[in-house]
């Protein structure tokens, strides 16, 4: 028997309806894993079924081809120039997972006209529109493009580690993103903790204050804890998960995933993601 037109309805209100979910990852602080957290948990979502791309918004460093193990020989910019077309710099790496670099891209935009900016961003809303996630890697700081990549997402992981210097800095991002009036949710990943317990009480005492001086609702995304197998595999250009998908951390990245994949898309919010970027940026 085929589905009913309540059950297809409910179906595609729970997608979105057909909009792809975006999840920046930020933090504030460099070296916090960013990198390696966007990476599997694109590889975890691609898994559970959906189709994902990876967005490598972090300008300055090819890290996430290194993590990878691909050789990315074509980014936006070479898209925005019209040398290549948007399917030539979307590269399939391992998991089901697409890469887009966006390296130097969106730089390009500044010198362009009003109608020629119109026309990247519509095609990479199209691109947008065969995902039912992007999952964008953010650089570090509280920078301007980190913002704008926020402030257009769905829903922001930030990620701190236990370390002071880590924490105040993702609470800045986060008070950053408060100031501007964030549309969207935002849920604390706590990296590399000695133990569960120590995460959790680093993620307590930073939604304690953003609820008591920000009003923010911060949820819980995880505690991942530091783990050698992470540094293995980076060495071995593999993503973890895919390497050691028994060990600690992958089955914290696959949880969070499973997490992450519940966080409600507004279908209702007008412009698409590229478009909000942009107009965050200029
Ligand atoms: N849970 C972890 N356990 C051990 N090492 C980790 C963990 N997460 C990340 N790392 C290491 O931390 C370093 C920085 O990670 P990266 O993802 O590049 O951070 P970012 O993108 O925030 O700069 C890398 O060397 C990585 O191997
Ligand atoms: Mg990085």
């Amino acid at each position: 028997m085929g589905r009913t037109s309540v059950e297809e309805l409910a179906m595609l209100a729970a997608q979105g309806g057909g909009r792809a979910k975006v999840i920046a990852v930020a933090s504030g602080k460099g070296g916090v894993g960013k990198t390696n957290i966007s990476a599997n948990l694109a590889i975890c979502l691609a898994a559970s079924g959906k189709r994902v791309a990876l967005f490598d918004a972090d300008f300055g460093l090819a890290n996430l081809d290194i993590i990878l193990g691909v050789n990315s020989k074509y980014n936006l910019s070479h898209f925005i120039k019209g040398v290549r077309t948007l399917d030539e710099i979307c590269q399939p790496v391992c998991g089901g997972v697409d890469v887009i670099c966006g390296m130097g891209g969106l730089d390009g935009l500044v010198n362009m006209s009003d109608f020629a900016r119109e026309r990247v961003v519509k095609s990479l809303e199209q691109l947008a529109e065969n995902y039912d996630v992007v999952v964008v890697d953010t650089a570090a700081g509280i920078g301007k493009n980190v913002c704008a990549f926020c402030m257009a997402a769905d829903h922001t992981v930030l990620v701190s580690t236990t370390e002071p210097t880590a924490i105040t800095d993702v609470y800045t991002l986060l008070k950053t993103l408060t100031i501007k009036d964030y549309a969207g949710s935002v849920s604390l990943l706590v990296n590399m903790a000695d133990s569960v317990a120590e995460g959790k009480k680093v993620y307590r005492q930073i939604a304690m204050a953003a609820s008591q001086f920000l009003d923010m609702k911060l949820s819980h995304a995880g505690v991942i804890v530091k783990d050698e197998h992470v540094g293995l595999s980076v060495k071995k250009r593999q993503p973890v998960v895919l390497e050691y998908p028994r060990c600690a951390v992958s089955r914290s990245l696959m949880t969070i995933a499973a997490r992450l994949s519940k966080v409600p898309v507004d279908s209702s919010a007008g412009s698409g993601f590229f478009k909000k970027v942009v107009n965050w940026l200029f």
